[in-house]
């Protein structure tokens, strides 16, 4: 297989929702279609619980999964579909963020009754920083949901898209008759199944047919007429091109758990959907095609077993061909490395791969050379850009517990950080370490890996932080008075970058104001266009 040909079979991309709004379920649909698994239920543990805040069977039972579930691959209608997983528990958000920059579409589920919830907010402002084509799935519509208007309309508003609908239902809940697809002017039929794929379809090339009333009764007959009419007034026409912009998002309606709608969002989703792009370094932009490899990692999973200490890197190709066995850069190391064993992940069975094309996923087993954000390349000396550290939310400082253990805890906090698990800021004078993350549940995670893993005796004390920004100023003056100022609200990233720590939403308001010449970024990739 050519590059080229490789590149156009592949679709890479993520499930995105608020927790229960049926990822899960639509995933393990997917994968049915896609015979990539045989049976309802082999996915279906891929999260943690609401329930599990603390506990830790539950957190490792988790990462043993999401190893297996990290990318799941299958063919259909002649196309490799590369699914991402992303975690579904908040705590875990910067995962998924971070996924994020590895796929090249998504798929966001909104739930009929909740609509848009807040964790679909902060998914789709990432998804919007890099214009990531989106695909809605409205599911459950056998519950009694929203009006499918009021729907779209919050869709609009709250995530800064436009929307387009591709197919409309006929009624909800009890009264839910099927979808009429607006496209293919086809009728099709609701009925509740959860383990067949069946769809039953019509054609109805105009709507006026008396057969629609007998079928969905002459009440849905008229409604639907009326709003189809709305609809064609109300919404241009689709148009592929603001879709892969990332302007104009497809909707469509259904309901997961009854394998309903899930075969069109499939069929409309091989049709449209973008095959691998290309991503931008810091010298220049890398297509696809470019016959040269490179990739970057975007997740880094520790092994579940601590007395190993190596760790899946997942790293995504961006261009030209992985081979297995052969030596590639290292760029921030400077050094060459080559792999024995990478991985691709076919749902629960894991292979060993010879070689990987623009689009793939494969796991690198590490000893501890990469950290988020690495790029891999054939030679040229460049960086992938796009993989930025995200402003953190809760705050605590690490306390060591133990004198005889600093070097334990330098050493796990470290590896922990280059695997993502949170954000580490080191604040002077003193070396205070103050580690901030998007949930509590990290906090957890880190005591307990530190505490087994390394070795180390430590503990957490809660800060009263409530952001982080990263600061830059060309006013060298401005940034000075600032700084002395703000002496104790004052930390470095890993990178040396200076961070300001603000206590509340007016504090950092009032910084905004009163400092002018200094620029707060909300993510650490401030230095990128
Ligand atoms: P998530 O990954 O987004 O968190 O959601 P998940 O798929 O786990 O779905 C959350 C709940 O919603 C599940 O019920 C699931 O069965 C249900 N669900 C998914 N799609 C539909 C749908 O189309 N209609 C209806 N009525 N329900 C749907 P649960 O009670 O939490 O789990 P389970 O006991 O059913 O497995």
């Amino acid at each position: 297989m050519t590059n080229k040909e490789a590149v156009e079979k592949r679709r890479t991309f993520g499930i995105i929702s608020h927790p229960d709004a049926g990822k899960t379920t639509l995933t393990e649909k997917l994968l049915l279609f896609g015979g990539a698994i045989q049976s309802a239920g082999a996915v279906k543990n891929n999260k943690i619980k609401k329930t599990a805040t603390s506990d830790f069977m539950e957190i490792e039972k988790q990462r043993g999964i999401s190893v297996a579930t990290s990318v799941m691959a299958f063919e259909y209608l002649n196309k490799q579909i590369n699914i991402l997983d992303t975690p579904g528990h908040k705590d875990f958000a910067e995962d998924t963020y971070r996924t994020l920059t590895a796929v090249d579409s998504v798929i966001l589920v909104i739930d009929n009754a909740n609509g848009v919830e807040s964790q679909t907010e902060k998914l789709m402002e990432v998804c919007r920083m890099r214009n990531t084509p989106v695909i809605v799935f409205i599911n459950k519509m056998d519950r009694f949901g929203k009006d499918p208007f009021d729907l779209l309309d919050e869709i609009e508003e709250k995530l800064d898209i436009k929307v387009r609908p591709l197919t409309w239902p006929i009624g909800d809940g009890e009264d839910f008759k099927g979808v009429y697809n607006l496209y293919d002017k086809e009728l099709n039929l609701f009925h509740a199944n959860k383990t067949k794929i069946e769809d039953v379809l019509m054609k109805f090339n105009d709507l006026s047919d008396p057969q629609l009333d007998e079928i969905v009764g002459e009440k849905f007959a008229n409604e639907l007429r009326e709003e189809v009419e709305l609809i064609n007034g109300v919404y241009d026409n689709f148009d592929q091109k603001t879709y892969l912009s990332g302007e104009v998002a497809p909707v469509f309606f259904g309901s997961a758990v009854n394998n309903f709608g899930v075969k069109e969002l499939l069929h409309t989703f091989v049709e449209i959907s973008p095959s691998p792009r290309g991503r931008d370094t810091d010298i220049k932009f890398i297509e696809p095609s470019d016959n040269k490899f490179s990739g970057f990692v975007f997740k880094i999973h520790a092994n579940l077993d601590p007395k190993h200490r190596d760790r899946i890197a997942f790293l995504r190709i961006v261009s030209g061909k992985f081979e297995r066995n052969t030596f590639y850069k290292h760029v921030r190391k400077g050094k060459k490395l080559k792999f024995p064993n990478p991985t691709s992940f076919m749902a629960k069975d894991k292979s060993v791969v010879d070689e990987a094309f623009p689009g793939d996923v494969v796991g690198l087993y590490d000893t501890g050379n990469f950290k988020i954000g690495d790029t891999l390349t054939e030679g040229t000396d460049m960086n992938f850009v796009g993989i930025p550290s995200f402003s953190p939310e809760i705050f605590q400082e690490l306390r060591n517990d133990d004198p005889m253990k600093s070097k334990q805890l330098d050493k796990g906090i470290r590896q922990l950080m280059d695997e993502g698990v949170a954000q580490l800021f080191i604040q002077e004078p003193g070396s205070r370490k103050i580690v901030g993350t998007v949930g509590q549940l990290q906090f957890d995670v880190i005591l307990h890996r530190l505490t087994h893993e390394y070795g180390a005796k430590c503990s957490f004390t809660p800060l009263n932080f409530h952001k982080a920004c990263w600061i830059t100023s060309d006013r060298q003056t401005q940034l000075d008075n600032f700084l002395k100022a703000k002496i104790g609200n004052i930390a470095k990233d890993k990178d040396d970058n200076l961070v300001f720590l603000a206590e509340t939403p007016f504090l950092l308001e009032m910084a905004e104001r009163d400092y002018p010449d200094i620029t707060f970024h909300k993510t650490s990739e401030f230095k990128v266009k």
